[in-house]
């Protein structure tokens, strides 16, 4: 497909640095010819990731300055390169590829998967939701009754973890820091929610489950990342998704030297911990995103999508990716944070 010599805007890194604001700027640029195997994609919406930050410090991927930003979007398939069906057109696509951050988006074509529809709610089914529901069913292995510790738990991966685990029947315990996120997460299903802001996570573990935890979804690291491990039962499993509390540091490495024990620990419980990227799992999308999208569709997966903060600001337009991102790392935010980029000023 030839591109007509028209623009359309973006948001690209311009420096390595975790204050999204400082590292990104939106630049306006032309549409380039398609390759034969790509497709052109104009964004509907696209989602807020607390992993934005690593990407702009230039942890993932490239490092080399300027390069594109945003991991996920939803759009529909507007051209299509040489070698691809013409019938792909009008197609309605999920897509995790980076540069997403855009009003439009040229990707192979093999990156898209394919949706019944563009609305909002299948944002979260991708990064957030993929997350939740591979590394569960790889990883998990969740049998009914077993308690399953989730730590932000209210957040864009930890609501549809709390819903899926809730739904192959195990006690489930989520984590969060505020008084509106354990309402929110009683709602969702959690038997028990833990303020470990205000209670001593560690404590309350050992009170509470005296026989400790059989699967840990961590995603904070750090204090939390030791009492999960700590407090993991005979035979635990315990996925390591992030460590949150460490990406504003320089380094962006969580160097706790707490968890040195972890050897001994793991052997004398024969438990296992085990990491989770969800980008070393691409052959599982498709069967993960159709489960998930007919769980959300027949009204058994609850997203929770913030369309604005908590002043009622929009997230609407690329300039919202900033507000987006701030709003994550202000803790306030609940589920995942979408942005509306169908009102972009670019058409072809
Ligand atoms: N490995 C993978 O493939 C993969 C994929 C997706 C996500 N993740 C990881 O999962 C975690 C959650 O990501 P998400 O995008 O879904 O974000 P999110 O959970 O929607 O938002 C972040 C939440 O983390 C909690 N938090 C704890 N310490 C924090 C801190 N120092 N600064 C900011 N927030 C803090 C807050 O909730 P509380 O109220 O509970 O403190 C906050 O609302 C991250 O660690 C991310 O890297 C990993």
């Amino acid at each position: 497909m030839k591109m007509a010599s028209r623009t359309f805007r973006k948001v690209i890194a311009t420096s390595l640095t975790t204050d999204f604001r400082k590292a990104c700027e939106i630049i306006t640029t032309n549409f380039k010819d398609l390759k034969p195997n790509e497709v052109l994609v104009k964004s509907c919406y696209t989602g807020i990731n607390a992993t934005d930050i690593n990407v702009t410090a230039g942890r993932y991927g490239t490092n080399k300055v300027p390069f594109d930003v945003g991991l996920e979007g939803l759009g529909m398939i507007e051209g299509v390169g040489s070698g691809i069906p013409q019938n792909m057109i009008g197609q309605s696509v999920g897509y995790i590829f980076t540069g997403s951050f855009a009003e439009y988006v040229i990707l192979p074509a093999k990156y898209c998967l394919p949706l019944p529809s563009v609305k909002p709610e299948y944002i979260p089914l991708l990064i957030s939701g993929l997350t939740a529901s591979i590394a569960f069913e790889q990883f998990g292995h969740l049998k009914p009754k077993e308690n399953v510790l989730i730590t932000a738990a209210a957040g864009g991966t930890g609501h549809i973890a709390v819903q899926l685990a809730k739904q192959a029947g195990c006690y489930v315990i989520g984590t969060c820091s505020s008084k509106s996120k354990i309402d929110l997460l009683k709602k969702l299903g959690c038997d028990h929610v833990i303020n470990y802001k205000e209670e001593n996570l560690f404590e309350v573990l050992k009170r509470d489950y005296p026989s400790g935890i059989d699967v840990v979804y961590e995603s904070i690291g750090g204090d939390v990342f030791d009492a999960c491990l700590n407090r993991l039962a005979v035979n635990g499993r315990m996925i390591v998704l992030g460590y949150i509390n460490s990406y504003h540091s320089p380094a962006g490495i969580d160097r706790s030297q707490k968890n040195n024990t972890l050897v001994t620990k793991l052997l004398l419980k024969s438990g296992s911990v085990c990491g989770f990227f969800l980008m070393n799992h691409m052959k599982q999308y498709p069967t993960h995103l159709a489960k998930l999208v007919q769980m959300v569709d027949d009204g058994r997966l609850k997203v929770l999508i913030e369309h604005c903060d908590d002043n009622g600001h929009q997230f609407k337009g690329l300039e919202a990716v900033f507000k987006g991102v701030d709003y994550l790392y202000s803790q306030r935010s609940k589920g995942k944070i979408v942005i509306d980029l169908k009102n972009g000023s670019s058409k072809l």
